[in-house]
């Protein structure tokens, strides 16, 4: 049993790994700002685990926050979801993206060595892989500027804690280059709540499904994939959570800085989740074909391997799961935690 700081952790994927961790019997404390979550999540997990975790509201930027938390908590490890994910508008207002994601890391990671805590568990992206690698991509692939801001925060950060833990072996770092998440929690209870309309493929389909938007925008139909639409590589938020487990054990065992992919290793294309998701739970989901999204690539998918065979993780849920669960929380909460 371990003192877990989760950095974001009342939001998407913090909020699922809170329960895995919970579960696991650690001690959870989660630094949020709420910004684009709410505490209801961290109500609904405790109700779910029937355990308690320590909520503490403010900010990674703030160092004062931090260090109060380190002081007040004997922290073993941190887990560090939080920052600003939107990609469009990363590219409107970068410094917010600059401050919030590499500023805020920066802050929390002199706070951890201000503490003497070493071990970390970041969140990063199958962004920063260079769009010119061929999928399956795995870790040893190029690593290239990502074309939007948000992207490129997430390369900035990995290869800031790179350079960290080069400098001083006491830290033992994860860098968790995540896929595609999507899914809820089987209960229903949590699960994505997107502000405004969503830039994600499957929040859109299931808020088409439920009525509140009229159709999909189906982003280019001429790619040279298996039915023209690009392929990703979804994953259960479940899965990624657990994800979050394994890292953490590994990470309170080995030193220095190491990254890892997590997804299926299966790529699926808009079109067949869009089936996929119709088929699994019966509703229709309207389309249109639209232009191609500025920045996407054809076909991004995973090559697993690592994950699986250094950290003992795999995959249990497939697309199936997958869409069932997104549909189950979008069903029993139509305003995400608004209602
Ligand atoms: P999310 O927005 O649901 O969660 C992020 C949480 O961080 C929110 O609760 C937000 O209020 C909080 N936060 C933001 N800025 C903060 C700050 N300065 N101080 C304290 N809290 C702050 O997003 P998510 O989907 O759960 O993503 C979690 C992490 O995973 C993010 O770092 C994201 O970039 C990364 N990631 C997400 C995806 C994805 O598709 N969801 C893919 C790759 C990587
Ligand atoms: N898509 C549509 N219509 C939509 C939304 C998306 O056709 O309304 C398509 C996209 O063109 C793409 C696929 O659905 O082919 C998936 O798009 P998402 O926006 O759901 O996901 P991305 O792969 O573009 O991006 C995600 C995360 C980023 C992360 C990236 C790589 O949102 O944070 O994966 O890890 F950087």
């Amino acid at each position: 049993m371990a003192n877990i700081l989760i950095t974001g952790g009342a939001g998407y994927i913090g909020s699922h790994t809170c329960i895995e961790l919970l579960e696991a019997n650690h001690k959870v404390i989660v630094l949020d700002n709420l910004s684009n979550s709410s505490e209801e999540s961290l109500r609904r997990v405790q109700q779910l685990t029937r355990k308690t975790l320590t909520f503490i509201e403010g900010d990674i930027r703030n160092s004062d926050d931090l260090n109060a938390i380190f002081t007040n908590h004997a922290i073993d490890a941190v887990i560090h979801f939080a920052g600003l994910k939107a990609v469009g508008e990363s590219q409107k207002i970068p410094l917010a993206y600059f401050d919030n994601n590499i500023s805020g890391s920066i802050t929390l990671v002199k706070a951890m060595e201000k503490a003497e805590v070493f071990t970390l568990v970041f969140s990063s992206s199958a962004t920063v892989y260079d769009e010119a690698n061929i999928s399956p991509l795995n870790e040893d692939m190029p690593i290239g500027i990502p074309s939007n801001n948000y992207g490129y925060t997430k390369l900035i950060v990995e290869q800031m804690l790179e350079k960290v833990a080069l400098a001083d072996d006491r830290w033992s770092i994860a860098l968790l280059r995540y896929f595609n998440p999507v899914g809820a929690h089987k209960s229903g209870l949590i699960g994505e709540d997107p502000q405004g309309i969503p830039n994600n493929l499957m929040p859109y389909i299931t808020q088409v499904a439920v009525g509140m938007r009229e159709k999909l925008s189906i982003f280019g139909n001429d790619y040279e994939t298996v039915d023209g639409t690009g392929v990703r590589d979804y994953i259960h938020v479940v899965d990624l959570a657990s994800a979050h487990l394994c890292a953490l054990n590994n990470r309170l065992t080995y030193k220095g800085c190491r990254a890892w992919n997590v997804g299926t290793g299966n790529g699926h294309s808009v079109l067949q989740v869009k089936n996929t998701f119709e088929e699994v739970n019966g509703i229709p989901v309207p389309f249109e074909f639209a232009p191609r999204r500025s920045g996407d690539v054809a076909i991004s998918y995973s090559d697993n391997s690592r994950a699986r065979e250094e950290l003992g993780w795999e995959a249990k849920y497939g697309l199936n799961d997958m869409l069932a669960d997104s549909w189950n929380w979008q069903k029993k909460n139509p305003k995400g935690y608004r209602d």
